[in-house]
């Protein structure tokens, strides 16, 4: 049976503004989100995932301009709330995504790929803290229990765990215990996808591994004192995550950067630095059967100097 392989990509915390808006008075967040959107567009995955904090305000008019931003995204994309999105307008403005819910929470499942992907609404309207209550946790056992050995990545706004930076622990999610019991009852959750941190993050929680995306626009600061000495934000290097399937090797995940940086440069520059210089040729040329024949015309060695297994081909591997 040939193996299945599939791209999956999220990115989180997008922050779309309406045009000559500035998030916290700094950071034009609109073109750095058309950046990432349009290296995801070059990528091509299979399907792309968004986990909230999709616009800044929760204004409609911030709503139409990620949604023009995505237009040009021709895979299917998938939405879920952060603390700063409003519900109703999702649903108001994205009215092609027939996944969404038509009432309440707007969490789902996506069937019909070799990954079953499973997206949980963590938003409390009108607070920056996430809660999973009872009806969402049901829900999400009920999903599960169907098929419970088919590789599943969990999507969700608010990262369940601590993540040792005070700010963002301070407005992390309160029901974590009650989405652990669940977990825990299923191997089949390759992941636990969430936003919120603006900061790359694993770590092993419940029994599987769970991780926090960069934003594409600003980052929350590396600050593990405690408590936090300060509230602040930096301009690090915006990127998103990758997920690699294959039915026969697992899940493989990476983190992508968005900002132009120098290369790619062939590996064979390293040989040619190394082997292609001027005493590389001398040296060669001393050892030749040239020079030896010309030089030296009965065999002063048993054996060739250069033996025939030392080719150029034996350096082509190097990383
Ligand atoms: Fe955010
Ligand atoms: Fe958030």
């Amino acid at each position: 049976m040939s193996s299945h392989t599939m791209l999956i990509a999220h990115i989180s915390d997008l922050h779309v503004l309406v045009p000559g808006d500035l998030a916290y008075n700094v950071v034009n967040t609109n073109p750095l989100v058309e950046s990432a959107i349009a290296h995801m567009a070059n990528l091509s995955p299979e399907i792309v995932v968004i986990t909230g904090d999709l616009v800044h305000n929760a204004q409609i008019a911030e709503y139409q301009r990620l949604k023009s931003i995505l237009s040009q995204l021709t895979m299917p994309v998938y939405l879920l709330p952060g603390n700063h999105d409003n519900r109703d307008l999702i649903r108001q403005v994205f009215t092609e995504h027939t996944y969404l819910p038509r009432t309440g929470c707007l969490q789902y499942t996506v069937e019909g790929h070799p990954l079953r992907l499973i997206m949980l609404d963590t938003n409390v309207p009108g607070k920056g803290h996430g809660e999973l209550d009872s009806d969402r946790i049901d829900w999400l056992d009920q999903q599960l229990s169907h098929h419970p050995h088919q590789p599943t990545l969990l999507f969700m706004h608010h990262p369940p765990f601590n993540t040792g930076i005070d700010l963002m622990d301070s407005i992390g999610l309160i029901s974590h215990q009650a989405l652990a019991a669940v977990v825990k009852k299923y191997d089949c959750i390759e992941r636990i996808g969430c936003g919120h941190t603006h900061r790359p993050i694993q770590t092993r929680w419940a029994g599987t591994l769970a991780y926090t995306v960069p934003s594409p626009v600003h980052q929350v600061s590396l600050d593990l004192s405690t408590p936090s000495q300060a509230s602040t934000f930096t301009m690090e290097p915006p990127a998103y995550q990758i997920h690699l399937w294959n039915s026969d090797r697992g899940l493989v995940s990476h983190l992508q950067y968005v900002n132009a940086y120098e290369g790619p440069y062939p590996f064979s520059n390293w040989f040619a630095h190394q082997y292609l210089q001027p005493p590389f040729f001398a040296a060669a040329f001393f050892r030749s059967r040239l020079f030896r024949s010309r030089f030296f015309p009965q065999p002063l060695f048993s054996q060739p100097l250069l033996s025939s297994h030392c080719s150029l081909q034996g350096f082509g591997d190097r990383p």
